[in-house]
Formats: C-alpha cells, sequence, structure tokens
C-alpha cells in the first residue's frame, strides 16, 4: 500500500482562530463534499480504483481563487466520502494547460510504458495551448497522455505527446477512456464543438478516429464538454444498454452548466442512440443527470472491480453561470458526493438513476424519526436540538398524493429560507434559492427557482435529502429524479418545516440522521 488515508479533520476543525480562512472554513466548507484546501477547482478528472483507494483528480488552479492555468490536483479515499489530498498531479507545459480527461490502470501493459512487472496508470487529458488561442483558434487543443508507475501519486508525460493532433476544430476536449472487452481495445470519446468523436487504440498511444455522434439530437445550447460512455444492465432484466454522458455550458435546463445522457447502443465502433430514447427525447428533453444547477462536467470512474460492480460517478458542484463568483476567498468549489448510477426501462423508454454512494451510511449517527405526521399548513419537523442540520442525511416517505404543493423549508434565525420540494398539481420538484442568504454575486444565482418536470407517473413520493452546510442534493423516488444545488446561508440552518397549501396532508415516514463527519 503505497498511500495513506485516515480521518483526518479537515482545517474548521483544527483551527480555533478566527481569521478570515478559519471563519469562512466554519460558516462554508462543507464537511463531507471534497473541497481543495487552497485555489481554485473545476470538474472532476481521472478517477480510477487501484489497490483499495478511490482517486479523484481535478482541474485545479493552485495560486488563485478564480480559474487560471489548468494543473491537475489529486485527492484519495477509501470510502469516497473523506478525502485526503495529495500533491498536485500534472503541471502545465510546454504543450499547455492540463485540461480534463480520465485514467484507467493498464493492467496488461498494452501501452509499454510499465516497468518491472508494475501496471501503469494511463492519464490522457487535453493540453490546452493558450498562446495560440488568438494565432491558431483551431490548434489549441490536443490530447496527451502521462503515466504513473506508483499507483497514481506522481506522473511521467508521454516523450512523443500529443498523441491526438487537432483536426482543426476549435473545442476538442475532454478524453474519456474505456476498456471495450467485448472487442479487446481502448475506446476513447471526447467533445468535438457540439458532438461527439469516438476514437480505439490498441496501446493507449495509438489512436484511429471511429466515428462522430450528436448532430441534430439532445440539447445544443452550449458547447459539448466533458463526456463519457460505459455499458449499464437495465435492472430487473437481462439487457444492457450503453449510456453516453455529455456535459453542456450553458444550455443546461435550468440555466447555465448541465450534464445531459443518451441510452443506446455501441458496436465498438458508433454509439447509436436507442430508437425510443431518441423520440422520447425529441418529444421533450428530460434527460439530464442532474436538474439543479450544481452538478456539472461529471464522469465515472474506472477499473471499480467486477465484485463491486457498480458505476460510480461524481460531479463539480458548480456552474459556469457564477462558480467563479461564488462568496469563499480561501477555495473555491465542492465537489458532488459520489453517486451510483443504474439505468431502468420506463415509461416505453430509459432513464438514468442515481444514488448516494452507499458508504455514506457508515457515517450515519444519532436517528430521529416521526411516522404518520399531519401537516396542514405548515408543520415544523426538526429543529437544532433534534439534529444538526448543517450535517445530515433526510429520507422521508409519503404514501398518497395530493393535488397540493409540498414545500420543505429550511430556515434560521437570520430569516434565510432554502424552499425545494413537489407540486403534485403541476407534476413538478423544485428548488427556491432566492433567500437562502447572499445571492447577490451573482445575477444567475438566485434568480430563479430551478424545477424539474416529473417524467414517470408514480402515486407517491419518497426522498433522500442531503445537507452538507452549503449544499442540498434531492434523491427523489429513488433517484429518479435528482437536484444538487449549492447556496450560502448567513448563519446555520437550524429548522426544517413541511408546509401545504392549507390542505391536511399526512407525511408517513420522516427520519433524519446526523452525519458524523468532520
Ligand atoms: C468543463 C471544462 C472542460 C475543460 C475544463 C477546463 O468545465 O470547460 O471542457 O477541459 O473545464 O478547466
Amino acid at each position: 500500500m503505497l498511500l495513506a488515508c485516515k480521518n483526518e479533520p479537515k482545517i474548521a476543525d483544527q483551527q480555533q482562530d478566527e481569521t478570515p480562512a478559519a471563519i469562512e472554513d466554519g460558516n462554508y466548507r462543507p464537511f463531507f463534499h471534497f473541497t481543495p484546501k487552497v485555489g481554485w477547482m473545476n470538474d472532476p478528472n481521472g478517477m480510477f480504483f487501484y489497490n483499495e483507494y478511490y482517486h479523484l483528480y481535478y482541474q485545479y488552479y493552485p495560486d488563485g481563487n478564480t480559474w487560471g492555468p489548468m494543473h491537475w490536483g489529486h485527492a484519495i479515499s477509501t470510502d469516497m466520502v473523506t478525502w485526503k489530498e495529495q500533491p498536485i498531479a500534472l503541471y502545465p507545459d510546454e504543450l499547455g494547460y492540463i485540461f480534463s480527461g480520465s485514467a484507467v490502470v493498464d493492467h496488461e501493459n498494452t501501452s509499454g510504458l510499465g516497468e518491472r512487472g508494475i501496471a501503469p496508470v494511463i492519464a490522457m487529458y487535453t493540453s490546452h495551448n493558450s498562446k495560440k488561442e488568438e494565432s491558431d483558434p483551431t490548434n489549441v487543443e490536443t490530447q496527451s497522455i502521462a503515466y504513473s508507475l506508483d499507483e497514481g501519486l506522481s506522473w511521467t508525460k508521454y516523450e512523443d505527446n500529443p498523441v491526438i493532433k487537432n483536426p482543426g476544430i476549435k473545442d476538442f476536449r475532454d478524453p474519456k477512456v474505456y476498456w471495450d472487452a467485448a472487442r479487446s481495445q481502448w475506446v476513447m470519446v471526447l467533445a468535438a464543438g457540439q458532438v461527439t468523436h469516438f476514437y480505439a487504440s490498441e496501446n493507449l498511444k495509438d489512436w484511429k478516429f471511429l466515428s462522430t455522434f450528436g448532430d441534430g439530437i439532445g440539447n445544443h445550447g452550449g458547447v459539448w464538454e466533458c463526456p463519457d460512455l460505459f455499458p449499464l444492465p437495465v435492472e430487473g432484466t437481462e439487457d444492457v444498454k450503453w449510456v453516453h454522458l455529455v456535459s453542456i455550458s450553458p444550455g443546461g435546463l435550468n440555466g447555465g452548466s448541465a450534464t445531459q445522457y443518451f441510452v443506446g447502443d455501441f458496436d465498438g465502433k458508433t454509439f447509436t442512440v436507442d430508437e425510443n430514447f431518441a423520440k422520447e427525447m425529441e418529444k421533450a428533453h428530460t434527460f439530464w443527470v442532474d436538474f439543479g444547477k450544481d452538478n456539472y462536467a461529471g464522469v465515472t470512474w474506472s477499473d471499480i472491480p467486477e465484485t463491486d460492480g457498480r458505476r460510480l460517478f461524481i460531479g463539480w458542484m458548480s456552474n459556469w453561470q457564477y462558480a467563479n463568483e461564488v462568496p469563499t476567498e480561501t477555495w473555491r468549489s465542492a465537489m458532488t458526493l459520489p453517486r451510483e448510477l443504474k439505468l431502468i426501462a420506463s415509461e416505453g423508454s430509459y432513464r438514468l438513476l442515481s444514488i448516494p454512494v452507499k458508504e455514506l451510511e457508515g457515517y450515519r449517527g444519532a436517528k430521529f424519526k416521526k411516522d404518520g405526521v399531519a401537516i396542514k399548513n405548515k408543520e415544523q419537523l426538526i429543529d437544532s436540538k433534534t439534529a444538526d442540520l448543517r450535517r445530515a442525511e433526510i429520507n422521508f416517505t409519503i404514501s398518497n398524493l395530493e393535488e397540493t404543493v409540498y414545500t420543505f423549508e429550511l430556515s434560521n434565525s437570520r430569516g434565510d429560507l432554502l424552499s425545494f420540494g413537489y407540486n403534485h398539481k403541476d407534476q413538478y420538484f423544485f428548488i427556491d434559492r432566492s433567500a437562502a442568504g447572499i445571492t447577490n454575486f451573482s445575477d444567475d444565482f438566485g434568480d430563479k427557482m430551478s424545477k424539474a418536470k416529473k417524467g414517470y407517473s408514480e402515486d407517491s413520493l419518497k426522498g433522500t435529502i442531503l445537507l452538507d452546510k452549503t449544499s442540498i442534493e434531492l434523491f427523489f423516488d429513488d433517484g429518479k429524479t435528482v437536484m444538487t444545488e449549492i447556496f450560502f446561508p448567513k448563519a446555520p440552518f437550524e429548522t426544517l418545516a413541511l408546509k401545504t397549501e392549507n390542505q391536511e396532508v399526512i407525511l408517513d415516514h420522516i427520519e433524519v440522521h446526523e452525519l458524523k463527519i468532520n
């Protein structure tokens, strides 16, 4: 084992002082969502699992708190909940900044970059040469590789980079590599303008162009970024379908950045979207990994052992509309909680589900629950004496939905209010952070309620609410609709209430677990 990973206290708990950084950490730094100690972070990159460790790299600018020359930062974890930051993995070089990409363990040493029987880990990323932006704009982005012989701790850049030159496309980036076992080939997908390109390789160094996907389908409100491609079993069947994730910014359903997905088949060369899926998408594009404003550029881990078998995802918990302006100074941005992705057949097509990784359950502390709560108008469910709402997992069930709006309200003594819930009259889920604290750093932050149309019929409502100081992650109906948003309250939220429109409804079950994570 090369790396040590303990539950180390975060800065917030080490420092009792009142420095601005400590105060900021106390107020805003999440307990169980990864943040870098200092500096700017965006997309998750290069995630792989090896020898008991989950690796997470990320777009990182260590010398400032806004986007700058990109490095790959690095963190490791044994459970995807508690992370330990590592030294910077990749620094900018003469080919450019180190933009987003992926990593795989080359177990068979197909690349020949392994030594002394050590399987190399290969990272593939975009080299972004900002010097050419003016003079040669369609030749800025090329693809490069780096290899690690110590399980991802330190990296050597390949001497013949770039391994894929630019074919004359301005936005040509974010390679995601996958081992296509059925055809014994490496497959890579990257974003090229507003489509994706597929490539194949035998050795991760020489790549052959295969095909293009995306013309005339899906959302094209902005540039396509950070794609992913992987097979997923259709729950409860013997079928396997291929899921193609594509982030887009702007163009997101609720403004700015968001991640759409396509379901179909991949024959080793071409990704073909499922016919019914395409029809549904044409009727209404409701195929978003997350309907909140703060889950972007998310991709999945490679090399999860077959004995585990999960498809694990993490996203960047921000949005390009305001990421550079959010009111933190020491660091900027957190990742989402890692999630397991599942695929179900639904309404004649398919639906991608996300659920929190089960490892979070290991952190459940004191439990509080209530059954059969009658709500007329408004009922307080939790206060700060019952549970610390800064870090909590709340699960609830409503068995019979009435024709009303179910609004959960988080509030504090400073008058901040975060509302979210489900409008059963008009069949949509929502989050409204317009009054949830500081919003004036951007016109796009609290301007309007985020909505997610319910794309399936269900008479009951189930939900998991994850709260971590400055973020809420909502998983409705076993992950069929997910909404993630950040907020900046002036004081911690202390009470949770449920409100309806003056109608008596029954909340069948609610349970709250404080999460014991520092
Ligand atoms: C997505 C993205 C990627 C790019 C990276 C640069 O958020 O724009 O397409 O590689 O960020 O930091």
